[in-house]
């Protein structure tokens, strides 16, 4: 007997060898024909069940979503629509589903029906094919890395510091909500809580690994961060995985070659791997936007718009220099933006970006140079003492993918920057001391990984890309 996947079976060249297989019927048609998924590939394989030579009963229970396991023989399909088939010595019902309640039956559900039903839903091949490459995107970014010298640490999830600076934190406590002890003044007293200090889920790694950027040169994170952010768009997500390099002795223009160069890198691997996933979920977007008017219909097809990313150059544009088209773009003049730019240090929202990659440049851009008051702490600050080396990437669809700078190296430099912002030196003390003890120029970015696999899958909301999205109001599952 041997043990394989469909993927296997399908690829295989071999016929008539026993066959042992474990899956989920999909559909059963005619008494005769199960589509059997493993998960393994975006196809079923075919068995053929000897229904006269099978017991009513045992044929009553293949039943959509059904998990069996078939022992028969692989031989050349006699039908059309596949090159081998199962035939059915032996077929084993595992796990039964009625098919009276069963959530995911043989037809098209859509996307919020499916949320609410997330723990079946990668049941479907859109789901299956979305994870599948979800899977490969993590693999090829690990595999980038490590290819190229860097180190992946471990950043810790639960922390004292608000890295960002943005207060949209999730507190860590084990204090009793209805009766935490209070301090003389009546304010909660943390120093009785499980730390000894305020805590929350980190909302980037980024701060201890400068740490050890600035000792073992090339390092990586890849985990979970979290944001108290209100937004409940199809972008943002309460909890979200990150990929955060930090490289020492590198500047701004070395962190935009990085992240641009690592992109294309993850684009192609998934390219050269998952074409068939990444196919069916191209002909899934065709087909949605037939129904669309043809004005919204989108330029490129899936596959092609990952092609135009490996194969052409990022646009790299200054914050100011995107103002000025801004300011002299159509929306802004007719005032369909909903917030009009009118003048520099403006902070970018999301129509904006959209605008310059979508609109005026066609491209994935890099926008850098920021006016140093819309930016967090820790960017270098430019010459000019009002702009900071910071970049961020901007995607066609996405919008923000990346955001990164290059960070303040110099102590004197930093502490003004956190008096002014009323940081707690104390707090950051380590973070200070790496200033103070052989200090240098270094750079890193973050990458919200879920908006790379909106980009890569095609798909429109950002719940449908990680398992168990958590936004506000949902943390089910
Ligand atoms: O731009 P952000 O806030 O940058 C940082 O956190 C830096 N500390 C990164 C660094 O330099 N090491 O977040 C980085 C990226 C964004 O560009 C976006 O892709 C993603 O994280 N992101 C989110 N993704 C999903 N849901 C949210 N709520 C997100 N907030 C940010
Ligand atoms: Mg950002």
């Amino acid at each position: 007997m041997t043990s394989k996947t469909v993927a296997q079976l399908l690829k295989a060249d071999f016929k008539s060898q026993d066959i042992d297989i474990k899956g989920w019927v999909r559909t059963f048609r005619a008494n005769r024909f199960i589509a059997l998924n493993d998960g393994s590939s975006l196809q079923n394989i075919q068995c053929v069940v000897d229904f006269e030579n099978t017991d009513e009963k045992t044929l009553k229970r293949i039943t959509t979503g059904a998990a069996v396991h078939i022992k028969g023989e692989l031989i050349e399909s006699q039908g059309k629509g596949q090159s081998v088939e199962i035939k059915v010595n032996k077929i084993i019902i595992l796990g039964d589903s009625d098919p009276e309640t069963y959530p995911i039956q043989p037809k098209k559900h859509s996307f919020e029906f499916l949320r609410e039903n997330a723990h079946l839903r990668t049941r479907t091949n859109t789901f299956s094919a979305v994870m599948r490459l979800r899977s490969t995107l993590s693999f090829a970014i690990h595999k980038y890395f490590n290819d190229n010298g860097f180190y992946y640490m471990h950043t810790p999830i639960i922390t004292g510091s608000d890295a960002e600076g943005a207060g949209e934190m999730f507190r860590v406590t084990g204090l009793d909500p209805k009766n935490p002890p209070l301090t003389e003044t009546g304010a909660v007293n943390y120093k009785e809580d499980f730390f000894g200090k305020e805590t929350n889920l980190t909302v980037s790694g980024q701060l201890e690994a400068e740490s050890y950027a600035m000792s073992l040169g090339k390092v990586y994170t890849f985990g979970p961060t979290f944001r108290a952010e209100n937004s409940n768009t199809s972008r943002h997500l309460a909890e979200f995985w990150m990929i955060e390099p930090e490289v020492a002795f590198m500047d701004l223009a070395g962190n935009m070659d990085l992240a641009e160069d690592f992109l294309k890198s993850v684009l192609s691997y998934i390219l050269e791997h998952n074409r068939e996933d990444l196919e069916f979920l191209e002909q899934r977007l065709l087909d949605e936007e037939k129904t669309k008017p043809q004005a919204e219909r989108s330029e490129m097809s899936l596959i092609d718009k990952l092609k135009f990313v490996v194969d052409n150059n990022f646009k790299r544009v200054s914050y100011t220099e995107a103002i000025d088209i801004l300011k002299n773009s159509k929306p802004n003049k007719k005032k369909q933006f909903n917030y009009i730019i009118e003048e520099w240090g403006a902070d970018l929202q999301s129509e904006h970006e959209r605008f310059l990659v979508e609109k005026h440049f066609k491209c994935p851009v890099i926008l850098f140079d920021y006016p140093a008051n819309i930016k967090a702490f820790y960017m270098r600050l430019n010459e000019d003492g009002k702009t900071v080396r910071a970049m961020d990437i901007l995607f066609p669809g996405i919008g923000e993918m990346v955001g990164g700078s290059q960070r303040e190296e110099r102590l004197e430099v930093l502490k003004e920057k956190m008096k002014a912002l009323e940081i707690d030196e104390e707090e950051l003390w380590w973070y200070l001391d790496l200033r103070k003890y052989g200090t240098a120029v270094h750079s890193g970015f973050g990458l919200g990984f879920e908006r790379l696999v909106m980009f890569v899958t095609g798909m429109g909301n950002i719940r449908d890309v990680i398992p168990f999205p958590r936004t506000p109001h949902n943390a089910d599952f």
